[in-house]
């Protein structure tokens, strides 16, 4: 029977070494052991991206990169997209099984009885300037509940929790359409709560003088599947952020805006907004092959192609790219489109990309449908941020349960200088 450990040689002593394995994975710590000499601080890894370092068991999201599967607590995104809807799928990530019928009905009871924000959240939004980013405004309001939630902070208290849980599920959709609104010059719309999560918020951000906002069906329906897409996504650089920061144990609005802070880059959730930006930059089909060699010789990434974990097409992208179809039906063609399906033609046959495995991601298709809503492209993280807030914190409070939970701390390899003294300014060279 084979063993389940791992055997190391270190050629610089000749010792051996029987390190555990479980899971198909070796503790990094159980490397310490390794020494040259007794007062040797032992062997660590050295992962600067983690890219090959689990830092949590979670039992949340699973995801096979090669073979482009993503499961909901074992439910594939296919048929959670086609048949559920986002407040259930919150619900799925946060409490681990899909809810009963009376629990479904609480639960969105809950979170739609908590969508208004307090008055003077609306005056500090004010103080934003007016050309604020919204995703800068949404970072700042979001650390700035916790100001207005001082028992939040109480993050073992069960019933407390849940209550940040509703809250910031609930508010983060008017934080969202409040800074859309701020930018464009328009009064707050307050939430509607008679609208489905997906509905109130089209509402808040459309709503002009009609006495009743009635969400279009389709468009309500394609932001509720994005939204699901969205949802969670495992260790990712935003999760990772909540967990790492959660992990000194701040109220979660405090370790929410920063999670939001890590989505904002362009490498991460600010893609969308960068792929409308790409795909407005090369303007016709006819500079694509032009655009793509520049991309070839390092002078910029492609945005919206390549990910960390997908080395296949992301599912996510797979279904984004049909409801752009339904979508498109409602509001008309987006003139970009024919510039994004010839530009991933050819990158998809295009031997550099096909060797690195680069396919289209989840935020290739989602700008433009985004975009023929009538969205600026300013608010397309934002709602990434709405989305992924379920998945933030179904992930924050697992590591708050989990055991084996310690302050995040890693190492470092120091590579500076070595010990020397001060010298006065004067007689410096
Ligand atoms: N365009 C051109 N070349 C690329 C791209 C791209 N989009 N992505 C990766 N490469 C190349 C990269 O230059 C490298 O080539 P080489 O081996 O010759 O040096 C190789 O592919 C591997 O790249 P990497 O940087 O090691 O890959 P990574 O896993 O560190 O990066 C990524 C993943 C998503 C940051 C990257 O693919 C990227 O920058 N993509 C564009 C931004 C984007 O669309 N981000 C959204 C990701 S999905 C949603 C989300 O996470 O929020």
């Amino acid at each position: 029977m084979s063993k389940e450990t791992l055997t190391i040689t270190d050629n610089r002593t000749g010792q051996t070494y029987e390190i555990p394995v479980n899971n198909d994975t070796i503790q990094a710590i159980d490397l310490r052991q390794i020494k040259v000499s007794e007062g040797d601080f032992g062997m660590m890894s050295y992962d600067p991206a983690y890219s090959n370092t689990a830092s949590c068991k979670s039992t949340i999201t699973f995801i096979d990169g090669d073979k482009g599967i993503l499961l909901y607590r074992g439910y594939p995104i296919e048929q959670l997209a086609k048949r559920s809807n986002y407040l259930e799928v919150a619900y799925l990530l946060l409490y681990g099984e899909l809810p009963s019928k009376s629990k479904y009905d609480k639960w969105v009871h809950d979170i739609t009885h908590h969508t208004f924000i307090h008055e003077n959240i609306k005056k500090f939004m004010d103080g934003f300037r007016y050309d604020a980013h919204p995703m800068g405004m949404l970072l700042g309001t979001v650390g700035a509940l916790s100001t207005f939630y001082p028992e939040a902070k109480e993050i073992f208290d069960t019933r407390l929790r849940e209550i940040q849980l509703h809250r910031l599920i609930a508010k983060l959709p008017t934080i969202a359409a409040f800074s859309y609104r701020r930018t464009v010059g328009q009064p707050y719309v307050y939430p509607d709560n008679d609208l489905s999560y997906t509905g109130n918020f089209l509402n808040m951000m459309f709503k002009m003088t009609e006495l009743k906002y009635k969400p279009d069906p389709v468009i309500e329906k394609a932001i509720d599947v994005l939204f699901m897409l969205h949802a969670d996504h495992e260790q990712n650089c935003s999760t990772s952020a909540m967990r790492s920061v959660g992990s000194s144990l701040p109220d979660p609005f405090s370790a929410t805006a920063a999670a939001i802070a890590a989505l904002y880059g362009p490498l991460h959730g600010g893609a969308n907004e960068a792929v409308l930006n790409m795909l407005q930059q090369i303007e016709s089909k006819d500079k694509i092959p032009e655009y793509i060699k520049r991309a070839k010789e390092g002078e910029f990434r492609l945005m919206g192609f390549g990910h960390r974990v997908y080395k296949s097409y992301d599912p996510r992208a797979k279904i984004v790219k049909q409801i752009a179809h339904e979508v498109f039906e409602v509001t008309g063609k987006n003139p970009l489109l024919d510039i994004a399906l010839e530009l991933e033609r050819i990158v998809l046959e295009d031997e550099y990309f096909v060797k690195r495995k680069l396919y289209p991601n989840v935020d290739f298709y989602s700008g433009l449908i985004y975009q023929s809503m009538g969205l600026p492209t300013s608010m397309f993280t934002v709602l990434f941020a709405i989305a992924r807030t379920a998945g933030w914190l179904a992930q924050w409070k697992e590591m708050l349960q989990d055991e084996e939970r310690k302050i995040s701390r890693p190492r470092q390899i120091y590579v500076g200088p070595e010990k020397r003294d001060y010298i006065p300014i004067d007689e410096r060279a």
